[in-house]
């Protein structure tokens, strides 16, 4: 493990490392966790480092509590981007979706804890996240069209894939926003906590799924992640390949030992 801060700290992303589990927390309070350019840049070479470290088992995103009001993140920095041209809006829309491309293709499970206003690209943050536990009032939208633009971080796709076409449409056309239980409805959300237990109940998850085996932790993200936008046929065949491939690994031999044996795992990664 790597990298500390502590809140109160001027970094804009922090690091928390809760055996084998790192909890990355947006932290630009004043401005309610708006993303910033520098804020991105920041998550992303945070995510480089973490992709690689066979301590991190899994990951959690979340937004500082120290904001005025509970946010996960209102959205790209708006500031920010009223003063760039048409080149640097195209610019500040690819460093947004090289985060959440990078979050989606992370080899270990990437959730957000989503503790307030997920808003603009803080939806679409969340979005890419492998999936999302919401605290009780938390809100999701995409209220780009009320500013005249359109979200720029994949969140057409995204919320597209996520909740289907009706639904996304008019969440992306009205601007509104729906509360977590509507949006656990919607299945954009897998779980409504009250606002005290979402980091704890977020981390004990993590903490569960990091303790899997890890190749095949890999393999199922990669199957899901890269299967979800191929034709089932395609999809089908992928995942022939990546069972195959958990045949050549040290840990299926543990693995089956071990329940034959009646005994746990211990798995080597390999
Ligand atoms: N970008 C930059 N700053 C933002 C921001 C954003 N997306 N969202 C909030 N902030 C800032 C506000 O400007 C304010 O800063 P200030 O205190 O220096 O003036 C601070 O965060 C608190 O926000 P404020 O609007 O005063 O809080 P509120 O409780 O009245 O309203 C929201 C909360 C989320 C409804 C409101 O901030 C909002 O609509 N934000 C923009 C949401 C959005 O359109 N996101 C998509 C952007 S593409």
């Amino acid at each position: 493990m790597t990298t500390f801060a502590v809140p109160g700290s001027d970094e804009l992303v922090l690091q928390e490392c809760h055996e084998g589990v790192v909890l990355l927390t947006l932290n630009r309070p004043d401005k309610l966790n708006a993303l910033s350019a520098a804020l991105l840049e920041q998550l992303s070479d945070a995510l480089i480092e973490l992709e690689d470290d066979e301590e991190v088992g899994a990951i959690v995103i979340t937004g500082s509590p120290a904001a005025k009001r509970p946010a996960f993140a209102a959205g790209a920095d708006i500031a920010e981007m009223a003063k760039m041209s048409p080149l640097e809006l195209r610019q500040h829309a690819h460093l947004g979706q090289v985060a959440c491309t990078m979050i989606e293709g992370m080899p270990k499970p990437v959730i957000a804890a989503v503790n307030g206003f997920a808003l603009g690209g803080g939806c679409e943050l969340a979005m890419a996240c492998h999936f999302r536990y919401a605290a009780k009032g938390a809100q999701f939208g995409q209220p780009e069209i009320n500013l005249g633009i359109i979200p720029g971080f994949g969140g057409t796709q995204r919320l597209l894939r996520h909740i289907g076409k009706g639904p996304a449409l008019e969440l992306l056309l009205s601007g509104d926003s729906i509360d977590a239980d509507q949006a656990e409805r919607l299945g954009l959300v897998n779980r409504v906590v009250e606002p005290a237990a979402l980091i704890p109940t977020v981390i004990e998850l993590a903490r569960k799924l990091a303790s899997k085996a890890p190749v095949a932790r890999r393999l199922i993200l990669d199957a899901v992640i890269r299967g979800a936008d191929l034709p089932l046929e395609a999809a089908q065949a992928l995942e022939a390949d990546l069972f195959g491939l958990t045949g050549a690994t040290i840990d299926v031999r543990e693995g089956l030992s071990a329940f034959l044996e009646k005994r746990a795992a211990k798995w080597v990664g390999r």
